[in-house]
């Protein structure tokens, strides 16, 4: 399945903002919620809906309604800067968390967290704002299907093709939506251009 790559005036001005280095935490917060907003309108593509009948002050229609729940999982830490924006159009989504992260020498995702929802019959929205390598959402992809989970899509904001190719080959069930496809890994697997680790620029670590 080839991704779904966001092509929106508005989510490419929050892109560059987002790579900009000069960008202070206030600023990169703020892009990277509105640039989730529209990575959220992308995704309820994906949901399932059913009809429902309603009075109009005028007569009666039959329009159509959300059939499915939502569970959203952020993977810790960077993910969580995109649960809000989420939030706002999926308001009764449950929320799982897994807590993944790579190690800066191997770049080898280890899990240290997982508390999941019920997902049997639900839309499981997996978010983590950068797509590397794919070793840390193949291995979040795992433990949700492993817990149950069975209608997946991982939502990034940027993604290198060796991810999406990871993706493909371990997860091709699991549609993929980003924000943007970049060029290449360098050599310590860090996405180019990119911009720099997304979880120390969200919270103001380094
Ligand atoms: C970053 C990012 C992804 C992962 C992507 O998290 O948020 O989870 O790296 O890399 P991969 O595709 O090569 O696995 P990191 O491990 O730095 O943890 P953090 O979110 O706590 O900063
Ligand atoms: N994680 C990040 O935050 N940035 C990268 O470029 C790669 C992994």
């Amino acid at each position: 399945m080839e991704p779904t790559i966001l092509q929106n005036p508005i989510a490419d001005d929050c892109l560059t903002t987002l790579r900009d280095k000069q960008t202070r935490p206030g600023a990169f917060r703020a892009a990277g919620r509105c640039l989730s907003l529209i990575l959220a309108a992308e995704a309820g593509k994906l949901l399932g809906t059913q009809a429902q009948e309603v009075e109009t002050p005028l007569e009666l229609f039959t329009g159509r309604s959300l059939a499915q729940g939502v569970v959203l999982v952020p993977i810790l830490r960077a993910g969580l800067g995109m649960v809000d924006a989420f939030l706002e159009l999926f308001p009764n989504a449950e929320i799982g968390h897994v807590g993944l992260e790579r190690n800066e020498e191997t770049a080898q995702a280890g899990s240290y967290y997982c508390k999941l929802p019920e997902l049997l019959g639900k839309q499981v929205l997996l978010l983590d704002p950068m797509l590397a390598t794919g070793g840390s959402l193949a291995m979040a992809t795992d433990v949700v299907k492993a817990k149950g989970g069975e209608n997946l899509a991982a939502i990034a904001i940027i993604a290198a093709p060796e991810g999406v190719e990871k993706m493909h080959a371990d997860h091709s069930d699991v549609p993929l939506i980003l924000g943007a496809l970049d060029r290449e890994l360098d050599e310590r697997k860090y996405i180019r251009p990119g911009l720099g680790d997304y979880g120390d620029r969200l919270m103001g670590t380094h």
